[in-house]
């Protein structure tokens, strides 16, 4: 086999770390030299950023975007007995941080097209189901879930909606941020998302003041004043170090999703040149920013195409190969194959390719080039 003309990762971190090397260091010398790892300053001031760029009243740092959509359950004191409504198109934490506290995932398909869940359907569950207290649509791979019909299903039914926007940090549904519409919304900053920490860490946002006071609280045990515990909470913090690398990495965000959003045109752009077995990703009309998280295909033949594509040089990644409600852990919720259609064709013809913000132009002519020479072959 000929060795690959080029290399292009699915994501280049090192690449991104490159950039931001001397700011990085520059401020985390004196912070490792002041030994203030747990809750020192940047916890506050990287708190205050995301909640003026989310456009939410209040922040909540935490230790990963799991912990964050678990906080946000204890919050609502949801437990055994309790369901919340959610995606099982999306990565495990999504009903992970339910099932764990006792609360039944329901899940529902999704809207073929957006990858997010289906507001018509949810209303159907609805009707049938009166133990529903929440509703948890999921921004995957960067674009909005349709939050309005959703939100006036919870008033309608009287469950709370928590938005998942975990990979959707900046996006806006209608000009409205992510993470704000809901009652809370849950980030995570793993180092793969669009605001990647240097290690694990999450967050929560919410404009009710109640809320964010309980949610501090629950993160560290339950009460601010040490060895106080008002209610029982979970050790929860967001590492001081890591606040400190995305306060930084806060800087560049902006300019990270404009690149983003151009590689994704320049995709549509080289796409239209070729007529191929794929559906690109397609732009809400309520979207109106995109933050491209991931650039999802749905393909034919796609196991196929990965390999090739791998054999190339090139790196794509399956999200999601096995729908949660199909996972075994899952098993006792009864679900069969064939329950939820849409997420399970998915599942089989979804593939995401490289779309990161150093990626290059000639980089994506390649991948493209290359797609379109499998199917050429497979002819
Ligand atoms: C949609 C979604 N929800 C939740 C999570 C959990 O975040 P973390 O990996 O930070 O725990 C992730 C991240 O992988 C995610 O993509």
């Amino acid at each position: 086999m000929s060795t690959p003309t080029r290399q292009v990762p699915l994501l280049d971190l090192a690449a991104q770390h490159s950039q931001i090397r001397e700011e990085i260091l520059a401020e985390l010398i004196p912070l490792i030299d002041s030994q203030r790892f747990i809750m020192g300053p940047a916890v506050g001031e990287l708190e205050c950023k995301i909640a003026g760029y989310t456009q939410s009243r209040y922040a909540i740092g935490c230790a990963s975007g799991s912990d964050a959509l678990l906080l946000a359950w204890m919050a609502l004191e949801l437990g055994p007995g309790d369901k919340v409504i959610t995606t099982p198109y999306s990565f495990f934490a999504t009903a992970g941080s339910l099932a764990r506290i006792g609360v039944e995932p329901v899940f529902v398909d999704i809207d073929p097209l957006t990858f997010n869940l289906d507001p018509n359907q949810v209303e159907d569950v609805l009707k049938r189901n009166t133990d529903v207290w929440a509703i948890q649509p999921v921004h995957l791979f960067g674009g909005c879930a349709d939050m309005d019909p959703l939100l006036e299903l919870g008033q309608k039914y009287g469950a709370v909606v928590v938005e998942d926007a975990a990979q959707a940090i900046g996006a806006e549904y209608k000009g409205r941020r992510c993470g704000a519409i809901g009652a809370m919304g849950c980030f995570s900053f793993y180092p793969g998302k669009n605001l990647g920490a240097y290690g694990d860490a999450g967050l929560v946002t919410t404009n009710d003041e109640e809320l964010a006071k309980l949610l501090d609280k629950l993160r560290l045990h339950g009460g601010r004043d040490k060895y106080f515990h008002e209610v029982v909470g979970i050790n929860s913090r967001i590492d001081t170090l890591q606040a400190a690398v995305l306060k930084i990495k806060m800087r560049h965000l902006d300019h990270w999703t404009e690149q983003r959003q151009q590689n994704a045109a320049n995709y549509m752009r080289l796409f239209a040149e070729f007529d191929l077995p794929i559906t690109l990703p397609s732009i809400a009309p309520y979207q109106t920013r995109h933050v491209f998280n991931q650039f999802t295909i749905q393909c034919e033949q796609r196991d196929a195409l990965k390999a090739h594509l791998a054999a190339q040089g090139i790196g794509s990644e399956i999200y999601y190969p096995l729908p949660l409600h199909l996972q075994q852990c899952f098993s006792e919720l009864g679900h069969e194959k064939g329950d939820l259609p849409i997420s399970e064709r998915l599942a089989e013809q979804a593939l995401s390719i490289p779309v990161y913000p150093e990626l290059k132009i000639e980089d994506q002519d390649y991948v493209v080039r290359t797609i379109a020479e499998f199917y050429k072959a497979a002819k």
